[in-house]
């Protein structure tokens, strides 16, 4: 089916997504919403992020698409259940990996770098008490991080300054998994590893979505099954620059506009 994929986030974060998806499914066309004017969702009240995540989810089934990747942690964990049950299209959405870094540390202590949203949901609560048995979780809010990297800015002063504070105290407790629960963060990682040891090991996940929305694909019987290499088409509601300076990959088709939506 040459439908395409819908993805949505509060901005430019969940390109780390679309990267994942669009390396593992080349040939599906994929409709890309940064919602950047509303950014950032992570200190956003439930009922607002709920209102936003119905926005763009109409947008994006009136473009006609076949399946939502909801690619923002802090959406999917206080939006999900709604949109599932209230939309017929399938919806996938991404969670802070705690599950894969639990079952693999060995110092048994992991940390948490997500926004406020995603960490005062109930949705993270419950899979945190399930899979954290034995497992010390030190969770950290990531407050300030996505408006520098809406900014474009990924190396700057003052987000190493942030980030020293954030995540210096969970090596100090020994740390031996960083979990990133916010699609924007991928993208600090060079910055990250330059902060803490090479023992701690960072995860997040994006590739598991992208396998699961391949996996969902193919339940449905609707993966795009044409030889030529699928469009991606990216939106911003606001300037779409820094989306752009992250999307532009050589050999991929991509086309970044401004959207007022
Ligand atoms: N990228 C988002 C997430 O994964 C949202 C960040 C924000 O807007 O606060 O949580």
């Amino acid at each position: 089916m040459n439908k395409p994929i819908g993805i949505f986030d509060s901005g430019v974060g969940g390109t780390s997504i679309w990267k994942e998806i669009q390396s593992l499914l080349p040939n599906e066309n994929i409709i890309y919403l940064a919602d950047s004017k509303n950014a950032p969702y992570g200190q956003k009240s439930k009922e607002e992020i709920l209102r936003l995540s119905i926005k763009n989810t109409e947008y994006l089934l009136n473009q006609e698409c076949k399946l939502i990747v909801v690619a923002c942690n802090t959406a999917t964990t206080n939006a999900i259940t709604y949109l599932r049950n209230n939309y017929k299209v399938p919806f996938i959405g991404i969670e802070p990996a705690i599950k894969p870094a639990a079952l693999k540390s060995e110092s048994k202590i992991v940390g948490i770098l997500a926004t406020k949203g995603t960490l005062s949901s109930s949705l993270f609560h419950s899979t945190a008490e399930n899979h954290a048995d034995g497992i010390k979780i030190i969770e950290k809010e990531g407050e300030g991080l996505v408006p520098l990297i809406e900014k474009g800015e990924l190396q700057s002063k003052e987000l190493r300054g942030l980030l020293n504070k954030y995540l210096l105290p969970m090596v100090q407790e020994g740390i031996d998994y960083l979990v990133l629960g916010c699609t924007h963060y991928p993208y600090l990682i060079p910055l990250i590893k330059e902060i803490v040891p090479d023992k701690v090991k960072i995860i997040d996940s994006g590739e598991a979505v992208a396998k699961q929305t391949k996996a969902i694909l193919e339940k449905h019987k609707i993966l795009n099954h044409s030889a030529l290499q699928g469009k991606s088409t990216f939106f911003s509601n606001i300037d779409a620059g820094v989306l752009k300076s992250l999307v532009v990959r050589d050999g991929v088709t991509v086309s970044v506009s401004f959207l007022d939506f």
